[in-house]
């Protein structure tokens, strides 16, 4: 537990919002930040440890609003839980994230948070919230959507594909945003067309297709692209705020963009991946490493989306964390213990039996920072904005998270701007057996990471405990950026 009276000093950093960058030392009082400023050592204040950030960035702890822990999917489940998966964004440098409850096929949403609440309180390590999956609409569901707002979830999440599993009508999806308006929720939307997909994926099982690359041929961008404005447009229509969950395609961006531009409520998300791989990745042996929906595009894809983030129009870089072994059969060495769990391996004779989804949360922020930020396509402060601050705002926790200022919580991160070194599994801590980003050279790298003022990590010790993150609360009302 954090001392609630130690006084911590941060001297001499170089401190990075999302507003702009500027030297100064941090006085962390407890859990939360006490004061800002030059020589606060002379502030009158007893300290009990002074941390030396000379050389060093401070940044507010990395907020990821899209992961999905301990997730039943096919016959397996995501490898990381609330503890693992936790410990890996910690070691990436970042102290919040979200999660999503999975709308239990007949009980009531209320049960579902219980049982997610049930898996994820004893094991986390940061601080969390979750979203509540909209999957199956009733009225007793739509007289219940509400009520989340006593349990601190004020965000949706909506499907336009998944048919038969987690899909909606877009006469439901209306009125599910028309519902969120009415209470001052957040609707979340995952974008593809779930009937093209369905008609493709059945015409390639009937032709013996079975390799990963067909994942992606099952599900074309033209699909992301129109629903993408399809949901715009509904959000537009229902007045309701709209955000959109990994948009992979530079259509899809360019969709948002124009729906932005006429008023439309609307913000949006892309992730890592999406940004560094395309749909070749898919043709390789080891291609079902990269099965995620939706899939990756093409190098053109990418540049949009860079575009996009450049100029602001997309809000959020999140990562849908969502990690698979590789080789479920070959276990892995995890804090001392062997594990292997079922992944991608399901599917090696069967494409549309390759659990999807991809290792990340580790990843974001040392990622985007070398190949982002140190290659020139976003400033620091963007940096800052997409992986912390925007997150806060648009889901309903700033300025007590995604901020440097007096009162926010401790959640800091010591950024070490010149430290160089090849990434991959060794420094992801992912609990999987392979990293997207094997081998590739990094410049910049967290150094240590505080959690409401305790260090849970040092370098690469790791410090932190399960039990120790707190369910956020969230509050309804948040602004759209
Ligand atoms: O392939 C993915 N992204 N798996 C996680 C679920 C989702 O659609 O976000
Ligand atoms: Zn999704
Ligand atoms: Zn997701």
């Amino acid at each position: 537990m954090v001392d609630t009276h130690a006084m911590t000093l941060i001297k001499s950093g170089r401190l990075v919002t999302a507003e702009r960058s500027f030297e100064a030392d941090i006085l962390i009082d407890g859990e939360t930040i006490w004061a800002i400023g030059a020589n606060l050592e002379k502030a009158g204040v007893e300290i009990d440890e002074i941390i030396d950030a000379t050389g060093k960035l401070i940044l507010p702890g990395g907020i990821d609003p899209h992961v999905h822990l301990d997730l039943p999917m096919f016959d397996t489940v995501s490898s990381d839980d609330h503890y693992t998966g936790h410990r890996a964004a910690a070691f990436g440098g970042t102290t919040t994230v979200m999660d999503f409850v999975p709308q239990p096929e007949n009980g009531s949403l209320a049960e579902g948070v219980a049982e997610w609440h049930a898996k994820a309180d004893h094991k986390a390590a940061i601080d969390f919230s979750f979203h509540m999956n909209i999957t199956r609409l009733d009225a007793a569901i739509e007289a219940e959507i509400p009520k989340l707002l006593d349990l601190g979830i004020p965000t949706l999440k909506v499907f336009t594909a998944y048919n038969g599993r987690l899909r909606l009508q877009d006469g439901e999806i209306f009125r599910v945003m028309q519902i969120a308006r009415q209470h001052g929720m957040l609707t979340m939307l995952h974008a593809e067309n779930g009937d093209v997909i369905e008609c493709l994926v059945a015409e390639a099982v009937a032709e013996g297709q079975k390799d990963p690359i067909w994942h992606a041929k099952t599900r074309p961008a033209w699909g992301a692209v129109e629903s993408v404005l399809r949901a715009c447009a509904l959000a537009a229509q229902a007045d309701a705020p709209l955000y959109i969950v990994h948009l992979n395609t530079a259509g899809g961006a360019e969709m948002l963009r124009y729906a932005r531009e006429r008023g439309a409520p609307v913000m949006g998300e892309t992730c890592p991946q999406y940004l560094f791989f395309s749909d070749e990745e898919l043709e390789r042996e080891d291609g079902a490493k990269w099965i995620c929906s939706p899939p990756m595009r093409t190098r053109t894809d990418q540049e949009g989306l860079w575009n996009s983030l450049a100029a602001d129009q997309i809000q959020v870089l999140g990562t849908d964390h969502c990690p698979f072994f590789y080789d479920g059969t070959t276990p892995i060495e995890y804090e001392g213990q062997l594990v292997a769990i079922p992944g991608k391996e399901l599917g090696a004779d069967d494409f549309t039996k390759i659990p999807n989804g991809l290792p990340g949360v580790g990843d974001r922020l040392p990622i985007l920072w070398s190949y982002g930020v140190g290659s020139g396509k976003i400033t620091e402060n963007q940096f800052v904005a997409l992986t912390s601050t925007n997150p806060a705002k648009i889901f309903g926790l700033y300025p007590q998270k995604g901020a440097l200022r007096p009162r926010a919580d401790a959640d800091l991160v010591i950024w070490d701007p010149v430290k160089r070194l090849n990434y991959g599994v060794q420094y992801s801590r992912h609990r999987t057996d392979y990293n997207l980003f094997e081998g590739w050279p990094l410049t910049g790298y967290p150094e240590k990471v505080f959690l409401r003022g305790k260090l849970i990590v040092d370098g690469d010790r790791w410090l932190g405990q399960a039990g120790e993150g707190r369910f956020l609360k969230r509050k309804a009302g948040a602004p759209l950026l």
